[in-house]
């Protein structure tokens, strides 16, 4: 593959290279609407030993969204909410906040990143869990609205006889909310050159020092 720019490491790059670098990730020119639904594709069949595969069970969350009147980007955050439910499965609403965390308000990521406790609320008193360990939450901006996330929509979506909404149908509005400019949603902090953006929170939340 050729190549625009010729640095052996970041050492010798140059300002001209980077504003090639940094115009090419502009809008969603790296594909990350294309990524998302090449992910979704992989969901289909994967064996979770669920009543429904979990494409079929992320399209249910989106369909039920959608039919309840939720806006595009809840309804994209529903489509994409259990992405991550193959690669990262023991912190599978991580995943999939932090893909979205760019292009969604501050309380949607949260309702993401929440579900995986959340969902809890439905099912884990029949796995020897406090199901109300959600409350350990109670007071996060997110809070009510995961609350509704999971009840209305995500611990609903199992039924092999729903009939749901196909993928195509959603497909312009992922790439909607995937097209936006990073971070013009919420007030994430980050630093921004030449229209390409760097999140400044890693790690936020969890990494206790010394
Ligand atoms: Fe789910």
């Amino acid at each position: 593959m050729d190549s625009l720019t010729h640095f052996r490491s970041m050492d010798e790059s140059t300002p001209a290279e980077w504003a090639l670098i940094a115009r090419s990730t502009q809008g969603d020119t790296t594909g990350a609407a294309d990524q998302a639904l090449a992910m979704l594709q992989r969901l289909k069949g994967a064996s979770l030993c669920m009543p429904v595969d979990p494409l079929e069970h992320s399209l249910q969350t989106a369909t039920r969204a959608f039919k309840d009147g939720a806006d595009e980007e809840t309804v994209v955050c529903a489509l994409l909410h259990d992405i991550g439910d193959l690669m990262a499965p023991q912190n599978h609403a991580e995943f999939a906040a932090a893909i979205l965390r760019p292009y969604v308000s501050a309380e949607n990521h949260g309702v993401v990143l929440l579900h995986e406790i959340f969902q809890g609320y439905h099912y884990f008193d029949k796995v020897g869990l406090d199901r109300n360990l959600r409350e350990r939450f109670r007071g996060h901006p997110s809070f009510e609205k995961a609350a509704q996330f999971c009840e209305r929509w995500d611990q609903a979506a199992f039924d092999k006889d729903y009939r749901s909404m196909p993928l195509g149908e959603f497909e312009p509005l992922l790439r909607r909310v995937l097209g936006r400019a990073p971070y013009t949603a919420n007030a994430t902090p980050h630093v921004d050159y030449m229209g390409f953006r760097i999140n400044m929170t890693p790690g936020e939340g969890g990494h206790g020092r010394g």
